[in-house]
């Protein structure tokens, strides 16, 4: 990537003749001007590193990336950054990435020449080398939730295996000895964790057959077929953790159209705490991620670092709590 040093040198001018063209200031003669202009088109220079390097202003905009926000698990993280953003006059410019990592690098190639202060992504399809090519330009980023495991920028998502583990101990302890696991998809950390906590306590059960476990797109229409194919295999699962409460959802649909009663014949446990949970029926019982904490403690570590700018590495593993609702309530004895 070449340096406003580098336009100055090719075209044998100071840098801040540079800036003065770049940032159309009259005060630069026109044969200077065209000398600048040719040599940055010649390195390909972009002028969005001029605008930070040399100006150093701050355009009070951040970046947030999320894969979807139909789903409600984001928009509540959404929230989460926007309050802090706006309490210190900064702009949120919000992207749906859909997991698709051309999607998400042409938002991030863009919205750098638009001069954002820093992003927030929750991404599975970032690398290690997008993160360092941001760190280099000295644009700050925040991965949130499904982020890679990184050493290059902060992380901050909940503790999702723990989590995991707190849903199928909560269904054992309600009597449960088949139970089933809806997964979400494994490229995402944060299904593979869930997925390694539900393992980690039920392979030691009598009921537990890996065939238990059932694939799901963390949406609500995979969750209700996921029960399709489980129940063809094990008619007689008594538990159902679900990697996310849409899927859950899903399950719970599925069940009332096969006329099983949840939660008398299958008790079942999503994961997240989206609100949707408090209006089911009946109301499902969920792993609560604290999703606004995670947005709010992301924008927080990202504005500090664009004030300070002193980069971060940290991995934050919140915690989740366990809400028990009717959905995996026990029988009056
Ligand atoms: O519901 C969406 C899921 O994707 C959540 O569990 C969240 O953790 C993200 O990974």
């Amino acid at each position: 990537m070449a340096t406003i040093r580098d336009v100055a040198r090719l075209a044998g001018v100071s840098v801040a003749t540079v800036s003065r063209v770049i940032n159309q200031k009259d005060s630069v003669n026109p044969e200077t001007a065209g000398q600048v202009l040719k040599a940055v088109e010649q390195l390909q220079y972009e002028p969005n590193a001029v605008a930070r390097g040399l100006a150093g202003k701050k355009m009070g905009i951040i970046a947030l990336i999320l894969p979807d926000i139909l789903n409600p698990f984001f928009p509540a993280l959404a929230r989460g950054v926007e309050d802090v953003a706006h309490k210190k006059g900064l702009t949120v410019i919000l992207g749906n990435s859909d997991d698709l990592g051309l999607k998400e690098s042409s938002y991030i190639k863009v919205l750098k020449k638009k001069y954002v202060d820093g992003f927030i992504i929750a991404s599975n399809t970032i690398r290690e080398e997008d993160v360092e090519s941001l760190r280099k330009e000295g644009i700050p980023i925040v991965l949130l939730d499904r982020g890679l495991n990184t050493t290059a920028c902060p992380v901050i998502r909940s503790n999702n295996r723990e989590g995991a583990k707190l849903a199928a101990h909560h269904l054992l302890g309600q009597g449960c000895q088949r139970i089933a696991h809806i997964y979400g998809p494994q490229e995402f950390i944060t299904a593979r964790e869930r997925l390694l906590g539900y393992e980690e306590v039920v392979q030691g059960s009598k009921g537990y057959s890996p065939s238990l476990m059932e694939p799901g797109h963390f949406d609500i229409d995979s969750g209700r077929k996921a029960v399709e194919q489980l129940f063809a295999r094990h008619p007689n699962i008594d538990g159902i953790f679900a990697g996310n409460d849409l899927m859950a959802i899903g399950a719970l649909k599925a069940l009332r159209e096969r006329g099983i009663q949840v939660p008398e014949q299958v008790k079942v446990c999503g994961f997240d705490g989206i609100g949707l949970t408090e209006i089911t029926e009946p109301e499902l019982t969920t792993v609560a991620q604290p999703i606004y904490e995670m947005g709010r403690l992301a924008a927080q570590i990202l504005l500090d670092e664009i004030e300070s700018g002193i980069s971060g590495n940290s991995l934050i593993e919140l915690d989740v709590t366990l809400i028990p609702r009717k959905s995996t309530m026990k029988e009056e004895s």
